[in-house]
């Protein structure tokens, strides 16, 4: 991976290399800790973070629901992730916010361990690939079942939850796939291992919903609220299987991966195994919102000021 120089680690900034944690964090043993997926772009005003209110109320909802008390604000996140970028003096970056359960308490009653936080960040390419975004990807309907809410808490984003989706990721890699599908534990289609997935089916863009135990992805609410400004007919609803496979258009959401076309699933072709023609459309709007490029998604973007050395 690509390096910054600091790490925002407790309230303070530290160089890379020394953001250490001990062997016996009880996050490590356990997964008990909750993170974000975020990206700042270089827009006309500077680096902009996405959606960065949102991503912290996801981040604090995440560790609320494992009764992780986060011991700092919401708006102190917020500023030490803009001095983090500054200081680093990147204009994009990947920023991933992490607060968990740290070193003094083991055994499975947590409540007693102390709350650490750290943010990195740190230039970070395409998630599935520059060249993805533009011809599609093929992926696998994996034979494991995306998590269910009976079991953890899938709307949160808990470091032990990715265990499930690190399975089906191995699964489909090795398989010779760039990604996995997952079902819900109903058989419904649910989501990618790090993505949302759309369907394009009699040109309703269709999406499955919040009880099909999805992360209730950002860039997913974005793309449903850029294709109803577009005019298309938007449903969150369950998805068969099958239906995945016999719509014209399928794609794939998220902070990493942005928006990526899916041109095969299990070998079989998607539309004419091209990108489509509203997939591409969607792409390239949120493609401008990422950026600063669309005055009606200006309130998405969290500015942050540019660094003088760098400017
Ligand atoms: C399991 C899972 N689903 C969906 C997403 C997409 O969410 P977002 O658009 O907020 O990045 C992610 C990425 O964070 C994820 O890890």
């Amino acid at each position: 991976m690509q390096q910054a120089d600091l790490i925002w680690q407790n309230g303070e900034l530290v160089a890379w290399e020394d953001a250490k944690v001990h062997v016996l964090t009880h996050g490590l043993h356990y997964g008990t800790g909750v993170f974000e997926g975020e990206r700042a772009y270089e827009t006309d005003q500077g680096p902009a973070i996405f959606r960065h209110h949102d991503h912290l109320e996801r981040l604090f909802k995440s560790a609320e629901l494992y009764y992780i008390p986060i011991p700092y604000t919401l708006e102190e996140l917020r500023a030490a992730t803009h001095e983090l970028i500054a200081a680093n003096e990147l204009r994009e970056c990947y920023i991933r916010p992490i607060v968990f359960r740290g070193y003094g308490q083991m055994g499975l009653y947590p409540l007693d361990a102390p709350v650490e936080v750290a943010i990195a960040v740190w230039p970070w390419g395409a998630y599935l690939g520059e060249e993805s975004k533009r011809d599609g990807i093929r992926a696998k309907l994996s034979s494991w079942r995306r998590i269910p809410g009976d079991s953890l808490i899938p709307h949160a984003k808990a470091c032990g939850q990715y265990l499930n989706s690190v399975l089906a990721k191995i699964e489909a890699s090795k398989a010779g796939y760039q990604e996995a599908i997952l079902l819900d534990s109903r058989g419904f289609v649910c989501e990618g291992s790090g993505e949302n997935v759309f369907a394009v089916r009699a040109g309703e863009i269709i999406t499955p919903p919040q009880t099909a135990d999805i992360l209730d992805g950002i860039s997913r609410k974005s793309i449903l609220q850029i294709a109803a400004d577009l005019g298309y007919p938007v449903v969150e609803r369950d998805l068969a299987r099958a239906e995945l496979c016999m719509a014209e258009e399928v794609f794939l959401s998220g902070t990493a991966a942005e928006l990526v076309p899916v041109r095969e699933i299990d070998d079989h072709t998607i539309g004419n195994g091209a990108a489509g023609p509203i997939t591409l459309e969607l792409q390239r709007v949120f493609d401008d919102a990422l950026h600063g490029r669309d005055p009606r998604y200006a309130d998405w973007l969290d500015v942050v000021k540019v660094p003088t050395r760098a400017a």
